[in-house]
């Protein structure tokens, strides 16, 4: 199961990226969660010891994705990044893309290419991705986001939150991601009039708004730990999803 999750920033993409990567570790199987929000906070949320270092950082990635002068390898060597940087903790393994200058429309670096091909890597090779996005995921690519199967969106009860939810529900389209779910957090009871306003994205679960979670915050005890509503409405989404996609 490859999941990628985005939606407006604060809307809680992190907190249930943490929870579902959690989840499916506690089944046994082997989860590598991807900080790929340049705005990233996975590693606080999940309470790794130690926050990986940002992959676009690391000085291999020019060695390995650059011939010379401008000239980029299609094929750089990934296979060794997730067990060389990846930090582990509940049986996660959490990597941090880190941020890539985006020159104008596209992006035509070595750092560029070495992420993409190492997206590409990883959503082949592993059992359980799940990628915490931004709003925009254009820098996927598309022969990144073929792998994916399916793009959950989050929103809170919002204007804004739908908007950003339809936008990126286009976006997805032009990648050729095909499942796209919406999940509504922070909810007191809107999800009825969300569906409505939601249009062709299917509705596949909400979180109650919980103060304890606004909390872990503060304390830096992890949201699943102290949030049996999170827990719980993350269950029945991973559920849905299970349900949903065949993989
Ligand atoms: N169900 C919820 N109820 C109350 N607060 C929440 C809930 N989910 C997330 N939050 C809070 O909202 C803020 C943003 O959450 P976060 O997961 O970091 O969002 P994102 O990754 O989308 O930016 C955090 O302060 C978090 O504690
Ligand atoms: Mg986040």
């Amino acid at each position: 199961m490859k999941i990628a999750i985005s939606g407006k920033g604060g809307v809680g993409k992190s907190t249930i990226a943490a929870t579902l990567s959690v989840l499916y570790a506690k089944e046994g199987r082997k989860v590598i969660a991807i900080d790929a929000d340049p705005d990233s906070n996975l590693a606080d949320i999940l309470g790794v010891s130690e926050t990986p270092p940002p992959l676009s950082k690391l000085p291999l990635v020019r060695e390995r994705a650059e011939i010379v002068n401008g000239i980029f390898r299609v094929n750089p060597k990934v296979d060794d990044i997730v067990e060389r940087f990846g930090v582990s903790s509940r049986g996660v393994t959490l990597m941090v893309l880190g941020t890539i200058e985006k020159g104008g429309r596209g992006c035509f670096c070595p750092e560029s290419a070495f992420l993409r091909a190492f997206l590409k890597h990883v959503l082949v090779k592993e059992d359980i991705v799940i990628m915490d996005m931004e709003a925009g995921i254009e820098h996927l690519g598309r022969a990144t986001a073929k792998n994916v199967d399916v793009m959950l969106v989050v929103l809170e009860p919002s204007l804004k939150a739908v908007e950003t939810a339809k936008r990126i529900k286009k976006l997805s389209g032009d990648l050729g991601l095909k499942s796209i779910f919406a999940v509504l957090n922070k909810s007191r009871g809107e999800e009825e009039k969300i569906k409505e306003i939601l249009g062709d994205i299917p509705l596949i679960g909400s979180i109650p708004y919980d103060e304890k979670i606004i909390e872990s915050d503060i304390t830096g005890a992890p949201p699943f730990e102290i949030s049996e509503d999170l827990v719980r409405s993350v269950k029945g989404i991973k559920e849905r999803l299970d349900k949903l996609i065949h993989t």
